[in-house]
């Protein structure tokens, strides 16, 4: 009797397998052939720091020296990066977002920084960037004008891909405000890209192509995937839960079209992290760098490092979660599933190991109780026959082993987030 259960329990586990392995392999078939842009540049989603949602259009020097946009915010940005430990733990773009220009293009037609705000001109600072370690982001924009209306790129495009490089800039994030039309659109951001190619520099190219495109038809990511290393695809993030919440929406309503696409070289971009700010709860931020994760998202922080909170600094520099954004497979995650105003969202990673975030949506009560059947779990794969759970956010914990057939139970705050690492353990 004894050795016939154990007999069916091992065939059962064989068939788990067998199971397991037919799962992986229509995954594996499934997956797209969509090229990437062959700079070489992104093979993990960028990671560095983005001026525009905490510091905006502020070129008010005179009345608020420590928050306009200026070279002396990018210097103080630059050497807190390297020595606070952001650069250690990946982050490396600093970005200029708007209003860094001059109003007019200089006699030979090309960008200028704003004198006043920018004494020393992008070369300097970029060689300062690059002294500590770092790398430089500038912005322009396909069309007429930027969308804060400074002089926008259309007819330009070869002088300032050249500019760019001139100066020693390391990505560019091209802005898609004041286009007439939509081959205008899609023109200008392939000539840049061709451009940028062509200068010989190594300039990550950061797109808003699909973002402008969505409300006229449908983006061909397959194309934008070709020209970008990475691309908006929705509105700009606001410093709070309901931004972040819209974010999520769309990314799920859409995420059999834009999960697919995203790979070594080529992202999906929901914009930047709002984490140390003023919006959002612990859990929201919490939430936010899971999902941000998840998501395979560049990580563009945009706050003030020289004053933020020991909590967010934490947060921004877990290394564990900073790991799943940067897995070298390069896949996306996608919601699982939602019920009973809870989410479920997972991404496969190297070596068979799995993401998994439970988000709690409900903005009433306390914390609530979610249990979660392994089996439906990374296609069934991701605990067969058994792994070992790590639960990295909201605090780091050593779960332990699970079989296959087992059940995990979490507690998850209002808009928080529960973050775990499966690894197969045999
Ligand atoms: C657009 C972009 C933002 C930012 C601003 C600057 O709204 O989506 O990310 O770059 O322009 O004006």
């Amino acid at each position: 009797m004894m050795t016939a259960t154990v007999k069916l329990v091992s065939r059962v586990r064989r068939l788990g397998c067998v199971l397991a392995f037919c799962f992986l392999a229509l995954f594996l078939w499934g997956l797209p052939g969509a090229r990437a842009l062959d700079n070489g540049l992104a093979m993990t989603p960028t990671m560095g720091w983005l001026h525009w949602e905490r510091f905006m259009c502020n070129v008010n020097c005179q009345e608020e020296p420590d928050s306009c946009v200026s070279e002396k915010l990018f210097l103080q940005i630059a050497e807190i990066m390297a020595s606070d430990g952001w650069k250690d733990v990946g982050y490396e773009y600093l970005c200029i977002d708007d209003c860094w220009m001059a109003p007019e293009r200089d006699s030979e037609g090309r960008l200028q920084a704003d004198p006043k705000r920018f004494p020393g001109g992008i070369r300097r600072l970029a060689n300062y960037v690059h002294s500590k370690g770092l790398k430089l982001g500038i912005y322009a924009d396909v069309g007429n004008k930027t969308c804060a209306g400074f002089p926008g790129s259309f007819g330009y495009y070869d002088i300032d891909a050249k500019t760019f490089a001139d100066w020693g800039v390391d990505l560019l994030k091209f802005d898609g405000c004041y286009c007439d039309s939509i081959k205008h659109l899609a023109d200008g951001y392939k000539h840049m890209s061709l451009a940028l190619n062509r200068t010989g520099r190594s300039i990550v190219y950061s797109c808003e192509w699909p973002l402008y495109m969505w409300p006229i038809f449908k983006p061909n990511y397959t194309e934008i995937r070709e020209y970008c290393n990475h691309w908006r695809n929705f509105a700009d993030v606001y410093d709070s839960w309901q931004s972040i919440r819209s974010i999520l929406d769309w990314t799920t309503s859409n995420q059999e079209r834009i999960v697919p696409v995203a790979g070594p070289g080529g992202w999906n971009d929901p914009d930047m992290l709002v984490i140390g700010n003023f919006g959002l709860s612990r859990d929201q931020q919490i939430t936010q760098m899971a999902l941000w994760a998840i998501m395979a998202a560049p990580l563009l922080m945009s706050n003030d490092l020289r004053h933020i909170c020991l909590e967010a600094k934490a947060l921004l520099q877990d290394k564990d979660v900073i790991a799943i954004n940067q897995d070298p497979l390069g896949k996306q995650g996608y919601r699982l599933r939602k019920e009973d105003n809870f989410e479920v969202w997972e991404r496969p990673l190297s070596n068979l190991a799995w993401a998994v975030a439970m988000v709690n949506l409900q903005e009433i009560g306390g914390p609530r109780s979610y249990t979660i059947s392994l089996t439906s779990l990374g296609q069934g794969l991701a605990c067969n026959p058994d792994c070992l759970i790590t639960q990295l956010l909201p605090v780091k914990r050593k779960l332990g082993f699970y079989e296959w057939t087992s059940s995990l139970k979490t507690q998850v705050n209002p808009t928080g987030t529960v973050l775990l690492r499966l690894e197969r353990a045999s």
